[in-house]
């Protein structure tokens, strides 16, 4: 379980001046949930992301991690919190691939055979096979996203936490994320929270979130957020233009599902 109690955070600029970042937040999430938090550049994505893994404290208000506060767990270990951070150069460490991925779990104490097997696994589930030796340096931005995932992925974490994780992939690689993060979620019981300022990355989200200047406008399930009418427009988010399309077609009388983010959905129920 993760809750945030009314979190208040911001960043100091200068002497004088702080930027509210996160106003008033308060949130709960189960183990195996999967939560989209959609909000626009700067509404606070980021910031929240650092917040529930604990690499930010807040101003005010608490974060619990699986029944321990953030601010005060110097001794209570690794609880299982994996974050993506939407940069990579921000997180990656070691010279080569392999020692990135390795680096994580040398930390928590793993015996060499463990690492190694581990290692092995998730350089397969991100397609990094042939990158083991490569230097992280030279990799492009979309490789090195990889890269932090497949070494977040190798800790097993038990929340996983995305902060636009398809920002730097092509779609076909997008789509690849999309199904290795469905299959943890589902087969692992993985509990996901995906943020994203792109409206069809909350797909297959059963909750979805909404972020705006900080605060916290919408939580909704998934299917009532794309059938019903919000001020998408006022968060400065883009509802995908199939989602607008199957709510015009329902709006006609055609029977559909909504959700529907793909043509293939569309076709299937036309
Ligand atoms: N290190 C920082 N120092 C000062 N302001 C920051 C810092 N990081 C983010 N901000 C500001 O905080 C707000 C929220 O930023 P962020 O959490 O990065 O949003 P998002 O990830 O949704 O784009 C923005 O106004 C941003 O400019
Ligand atoms: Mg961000």
């Amino acid at each position: 379980m993760i809750r945030l109690e009314n979190i208040n955070f911001s960043y100091k600029l200068n002497s004088q001046h702080k930027l509210w970042a996160i106003r008033n937040l308060s949130l709960e999430i189960a183990r195996g949930e999967w939560v989209t938090v959609l909000g626009a550049n700067g509404s606070g994505k980021s910031t929240l992301s650092k917040l529930i893994s604990g690499v930010l404290l807040a101003d005010s208000g608490e974060v619990w991690l699986a029944g321990v506060n953030t601010a005060k767990q110097y001794d209570s270990g690794w609880l299982g919190v994996g974050l993506v951070l939407s940069r990579p150069q921000e997180q990656l460490i070691a010279p080569t691939v392999e020692e990135e991925l390795a680096f994580g779990q040398e930390n928590l104490g793993l015996e060499a055979a463990e690492i190694r097997a581990r290692v092995e696994q998730a350089l397969a589930w991100l397609g990094l096979e042939n990158y083991a030796k490569r230097a992280v340096a030279d990799l492009s931005g979309g490789e090195q996203q990889r890269v932090v995932l497949a070494s977040v992925l190798a800790m097993n974490p038990r929340y996983l936490i995305l902060d636009e994780p398809a920002a730097f992939l092509a779609p076909g690689e997008a789509e690849q994320l999309w199904q290795l993060i469905y299959r943890l979620n589902r087969r692992q019981g993985v509990t996901i929270i995906w943020l994203s300022q792109r409206v069809e990355q909350a797909r297959g989200a059963k909750r979805v979130l909404v972020l705006h200047q900080g605060r916290l406008c919408a939580d909704e399930p998934g299917d009532k957020m794309f059938s019903d009418s919000y001020d998408w427009e006022g968060w400065g988010l883009e509802l995908p233009p199939l989602i607008t399309l199957s709510q015009k077609l329902l709006a006609e009388g055609f029977s559909l599902n909504l959700p529907i983010f793909t043509i293939d959905e569309l076709l299937s129920q036309l």
